[in-house]
């Protein structure tokens, strides 16, 4: 059997500008959310992503009608569910899957999904969305690996969570726009995502205050209305793409920046010594790789450092003359990627949830191997700045959240090409 790998000949100049598309993390939640409410409805600047092609797939199977319209945009039409369970051969490819819990349930007020699976990184339970179901009167039983759950009428009540999960707040937003009564969500998660999520369910005709707050207040209606919407844009990947823009001396620009979104991240780059210049949404640096110090991060829930940054600022601290930290607060596992920065000459220990990054002069060559999309995409920059053949295996992870890597890559000058390698 084979599968794809990125071979990449590094140590050579690149420069230009790289391009943010739509994030995944929005487009997801957004695509899922068309369930509540029959209708046309057109999204925007959807990236091309294996994830929204696995989304697609299990919304298909759900009922509903989509069709690619261009590059970056859908139709999806709504002429009611014809399932209303969600398969384990479908939701396990990813957790985001869960997602259609919510929306079912708002929909037809009876939902049977599989318990998801997703990236390895942590066992990621899903006991803050059946909490916040509960509360809003659904009857959950879990059955043979799903979940199913029931109401006869969703009605609206404080939910509380012990943790702001993305997912959950995400899950209980879209079961309660049309509860009845109001639904007061307590430490719902911040992220900008969760707001592009009620923007577009505030453009459906949805009632919800609080947006960008801890507190959300939502107030269920009756009729929502389809419409067109524009995702915004991925700031995660904008936040891989400023680490290649330092990697390489500034001379690569990002397009696609929007501060306000990883504020965190940009302050702790800015606090080790770098400088940008922002010009509408796009991002030049005006620091030298050598000239950055070394820090301590710890990634927090938003609009704290972001856990998907994590890998992308090790990878640039492996870089830095000194010795920085990385506390992982969010996800267990989430240093996979240590090792084989190791193997490319990286000097990283870890002790439980802390990394401790002494810096090298530059990375060496290897074979390596993509733990999740973000360690992917960090070792494909690694990569790049390494003397001779890298091989980056198992980019199916990469491909799920970089739309075109490689060849926004080669359009900077770099040598980089997908291989199919044996295994
Ligand atoms: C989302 C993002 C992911 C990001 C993460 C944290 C999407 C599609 N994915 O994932 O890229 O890394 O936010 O910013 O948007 N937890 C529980 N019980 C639950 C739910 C979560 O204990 O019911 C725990 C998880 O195991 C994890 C932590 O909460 O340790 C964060 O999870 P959550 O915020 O829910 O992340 P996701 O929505 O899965």
């Amino acid at each position: 059997m084979s599968i794809e790998a990125f071979k990449i000949i590094g140590g050579k100049k690149i420069s230009g500008e790289l391009s943010v598309e739509g994030a995944k993390n929005a487009a997801l939640p957004i695509f899922v959310a068309t369930l509540i409410e029959k209708g046309t409805y057109i999204l925007k600047n959807v990236p091309n992503l294996r994830d929204i092609v696995t989304l697609t797939k299990l919304l298909e199977s759900l009922g509903l009608e989509i069709e690619k319209l261009s590059n970056h945009s859908y139709k999806i039409v709504n002429t009611g569910l014809k399932s209303l369970e969600a398969s384990y051969d479908l939701v396990k490819k990813m957790r985001a899957s869960f997602l259609v819990m919510g929306p079912m349930l708002a929909h037809e007020k009876k939902a049977r999904v599989s318990l998801p699976g997703g990236c390895a990184i942590g066992s990621r339970p899903v006991d803050l969305h059946l909490k916040g179901f509960e509360a809003l009167g659904v009857k959950i039983n879990i059955d043979h690996g799903y979940v199913e759950g029931e109401t006869a009428e969703l009605i609206g009540n404080k939910v509380v969570f012990d943790f702001p999960s993305v997912g959950a707040t995400e899950n209980v937003i879209m079961a309660a726009v049309k509860a009845t009564g109001i639904t007061i969500i307590e430490n719902a998660a911040r992220e900008p995502e969760i707001d592009d999520l009620c923007n577009f369910l505030v453009k459906m005709g949805a009632k919800i205050n609080g947006i960008g707050s801890g507190r959300l207040e939502i107030e269920g209606v009756k009729k929502l209305y389809p419409c067109e919407y524009s995702i915004m844009p991925d700031r995660i990947v904008a936040g891989t793409f400023i680490v290649a823009s330092l990697m390489f001396d500034g001379d690569i620009s990002v397009k696609g920046v929007v501060r306000d979104h990883i504020e965190s991240f940009i302050s702790k780059l800015e606090e080790m010594g770098a400088e940008f210049e922002i010009e509408g949404d796009v991002l030049r640096t005006k620091t030298k790789l050598s000239q950055l110090k070394p820090a301590k991060a710890t990634t927090m829930p938003h609009p704290g450092f972001p856990t998907d940054l994590q890998s992308p600022m090790m990878t640039l601290m492996c870089l830095v003359d000194g010795t920085s930290e990385i506390k992982e607060t969010i996800f267990e596992n989430r240093f996979m990627h240590v090792p084989e920065l190791n193997r490319m000459g990286a000097n990283i220990s870890t002790d439980a949830n802390m990394a401790r990054v002494t810096g090298i002069k530059n990375f060496s060559s290897a074979e390596v191997m993509a733990s999740d999309l973000r360690a992917g995409a960090s070792l494909v920059l690694a990569g790049l700045l390494a003397d001779g053949e890298t091989i980056v295996n198992r980019i199916y992870h990469v491909d799920r959240g970089y739309e075109n890597l490689e060849i926004k890559l080669q359009a900077l000058g770099a040598n980089i090409e997908r291989i199919k390698v044996e295994i």
